[in-house]
């Protein structure tokens, strides 16, 4: 019996041994195309000699030096390249070593900001539902997600939760995706309202929803009505590009396309590739000189923050993605995925919508298209896909709940951005004949 107390404790799971780009490779010498990055996070795939090499160097001169006694270089050095790209406003990082760990450090700067700022009554969070935003108590308790909240449900802080821009589901018929995301900001208009937009802290969103509703974007002109709301109230905007940000959707920042400039803005994933453990949140400038001018420091910390290894990975990650001119690249391969997707699955009875930006594409599942009648939840589809697909040498994300946390089945795919055109009919030829085992009977 493993020792290892795993995600599932009646599970067992090949071992992965090793990586071959796109691919990781198990003991028995199985080859899986990792379609999805684990959780969106290989975007190098597995076998980067550049980052490789960087870490092995960092680790020979300095692996790690705890960051209330020195700086180091690769962690000023990441944080100028964030910045520098950033949208504008930010203009500093602070690094932690996961996206959990990023919520936590955007919201607790947040507080702190109103506090340093004179105005301790700001202490309301709205997020959304069907969000996902960690698993550590302050981030659980921001995302919308009923299921993942339930049983801890008395742990949580109060958030209020709003509807997500999700237009498959939410767009009423007949009416437009501009009028959609107006009804939306009029929701979030409400609620501040009903709070006390005085008493409101910070609104929190991911650009493109990822794990809870399968890489959904908004409808144009959402995320600039919010910015006004949040503009109007003395509300800050905290986007969480966990999963969406680091190039996933074709733009280093998922934010640019939306036109706005965050508060805050959450990043992991993507950022380490995989290569090391790392997050980060950046933090805009009002927000830093309200700190620099007030106590002078931020009252948070752990112990691995700015760890020089995970910052000399990220750094090489991200020189790399640049260098190799790789998001003109996301955003090619991603329509090429796209139109694979529609052409094998546009058709199909149990494919509802296809959806997403650059490498960040979703498939909702559906028992009737025309009604777009969910699973029944019992049948656990989502599991039973993934299953399917690893028996196909394919690594997807399938996840039940897309609807309220219960009902819906979704797969979100989010491949490496070095995959070459052959790969994309891989993936749709092995996901097409995975959903066709599991779909046989319905
Ligand atoms: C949008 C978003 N925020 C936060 C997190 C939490 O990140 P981590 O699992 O690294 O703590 C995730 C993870 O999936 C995520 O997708």
């Amino acid at each position: 019996m493993s020792h290892v107390f795993h995600r599932h404790l009646s599970h067992s799971y090949p071992t992965a041994v090793g990586g071959d780009g796109a691919y990781l490779i198990d003991a028995e010498g199985r080859r899986y195309l990792d379609a999805c990055g684990g959780a969106a996070v290989s975007c190098l795939g597995h076998s980067d000699a550049e980052v490789i090499d960087a870490v092995r160097k960092q680790v020979g001169q300095l692996a790690y030096a705890h960051s209330s006694f020195f700086t180091t270089e690769p962690m000023e050095a990441l944080a100028d390249f964030l910045v520098e790209r950033a949208p504008a406003g930010l203009s500093s990082v602070y690094f932690v070593s996961g996206g959990s760990e990023a919520v936590e450090a955007a919201l607790k700067l947040a507080r702190q900001y109103f506090i340093e700022r004179g105005e301790p009554q700001r202490r309301h969070l709205i997020a959304r539902r069907q969000s996902y935003h960690g698993n550590t108590l302050g981030a659980l308790a921001t995302g919308g997600n009923a299921w993942r909240r339930r049983q801890f449900e008395p742990l949580l802080v109060e958030v209020s939760h709003v509807s997500p821009c999700y237009a498959y589901r939410g767009q009423a018929a007949g009416e437009t995706p501009e009028a959609y995301g107006e009804r939306l900001a009029q929701e979030l208009e409400d609620e501040i309202q009903r709070l006390g937009p005085e008493n409101v802290m910070a609104f929190v969103a991911e650009p493109v929803v990822g794990a809870t509703l399968g890489a959904v974007p908004a409808v144009p002109g959402y995320f600039k009505r919010v910015r006004e709301i949040c503009d109007r109230h003395g509300i800050l905007l905290i986007l969480d590009e966990v999963m969406c940000g680091m190039g996933r959707t074709g733009s280093l920042f998922a934010a640019e396309q939306e036109g706005v400039a965050p508060d805050l803005v959450t990043i992991a994933k993507g950022l380490g590739a995989g290569y090391q453990p790392i997050g980060a949140t950046l933090v805009g400038e009002r927000i830093r000189s309200a700190i620099a001018e007030g106590s002078g420091f931020f009252q948070h910390g752990h112990t691995y923050i700015g760890h020089a290894t995970a910052c000399a990975a990220a750094l090489a990650v991200q020189r790399a993605i640049e260098s190799r001119d790789l998001l003109p690249r996301v955003r090619q391969l991603g329509d090429g995925l796209q139109r694979r997707l529609e052409d094998r699955f546009g058709d199909h009875p149990h494919v509802g919508d296809i959806r997403g930006r650059g490498l960040f594409r979703g498939l909702e599942l559906v028992a009737a298209r025309d009604t777009k009648t969910p699973f029944d939840p019992e049948r656990k589809l989502h599991a039973a896909v993934k299953r399917a697909s690893m028996d196909e040498g394919l690594m997807c994300y399938p996840m039940g709940g897309t609807l309220d946390g219960r009902q819906g089945d979704h797969i979100l795919l989010a491949p490496p951005f070095i995959l070459e055109d052959g790969q994309l009919d891989e993936i749709v030829d092995k996901l097409d004949a995975a959903l066709a085992r599991v779909l046989i009977h319905s």
